[in-house]
């Protein structure tokens, strides 16, 4: 089956049991699934109940669309996604951020966990990505390109929209957050980074590396979506981190930072709606 049909399948089976029509897609990371428990509810569907949509196999990824309102905002929830490293194809990872785009929102907002090694980063902070490194995954958009979503070479000049970083930064003051920023990068994991790694991605920029979110920001570029990502630093890089790295302590620490990134998110969240309604005049 091509991934048009694919999508289109998975768009019928929601629409199917909701009409509601996001602005804003939300996809929430590692440990973070627990701000959908802020929005006032308008619908919810299991991954496993949208027919064709890729089903997480990791613990602590609950895989679950939460439809509804925060502050007047429209918006749609992923708690919980797929990563490459299940093993899926590229595909099915971005299926569900093509999906968020035929569902009519207009901005992709990205989250994650990462582990940093940018200068001054410590646990427990957040990084707002300024922009990527994708050469080390897959090109989601390899393959016949869908025409329907957006053209053969897209530009990746801007990936992150600059107004939408504007109004995330503004919001991280408000709530007293010394946000930090920087580059990410994408790896397929699942095994976390040696030493020797980390190093290679400190001299090419890296300032945070994670096992997603790169991949959706392109596949959601190509389909003409306004994209921004805030990183939840939950720990140092492997060889700066004094101890081994585990997946309980980057879901501890994602836990542990949730209520500020809560507020942060529900800021941010806020501000682009209000942003949003002043382009559509
Ligand atoms: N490396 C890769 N992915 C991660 C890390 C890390 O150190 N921490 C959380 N996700």
């Amino acid at each position: 089956m091509g991934i048009y049909e694919k999508l289109t399948r998975c768009l019928e089976s929601v629409r199917a049991k909701t009409d509601f029509v996001p602005q804003i897609a939300l996809v929430l990371g590692s440990g973070l699934g627990s701000f959908a428990e802020r929005i006032n509810k308008a619908a919810e569907i299991d991954y496993k109940d949208i027919d064709g949509f890729p089903t997480s196999t990791v613990e602590g990824h609950a895989g679950r669309l939460v439809f509804g309102t925060l502050g007047g905002v429209k918006l749609v929830c992923m708690q919980g996604r797929v990563h490459y490293y299940e093993g899926y194809g590229i595909e099915d990872v971005v299926l569900p951020a093509r999906l968020m785009a035929l569902l009519g929102a207009k901005v992709l907002f990205l989250t994650n966990a990462s582990g940093g090694l940018g200068k001054g980063f410590r646990a427990g902070d957040f990084m707002l990505i300024r922009d990527h490194i994708s050469c080390f995954v897959p090109n989601p958009l390899i393959g016949k390109n869908v025409d329907e979503l957006g053209t053969r070479f897209p530009d990746m000049s801007e990936v992150y929209d600059k107004e939408l970083c504007g109004i995330i930064r503004e919001s991280a003051k408000d709530c007293g957050i010394d946000l930090k920023e920087g580059v990410y990068c994408q790896l397929t994991g699942p095994s976390f980074e040696t030493p020797a790694e980390i190093n290679m991605l400190a001299r090419l920029g890296v300032d945070a590396v994670g096992m997603s979110t790169v991949v959706e920001a392109i596949a959601a570029r190509h389909a003409g979506m306004r994209v921004c990502a805030v990183s939840c630093v939950c720990n140092l890089a492997a060889g700066i981190s004094p101890t081994p790295l585990t997946h309980d302590e980057v879901q501890e620490a994602g836990r542990q930072a949730a209520p500020k990134f809560k507020a942060l998110i529900t800021e941010s969240v806020e501000g682009i709606s209000d942003h949003l309604s002043t382009v559509r005049l």
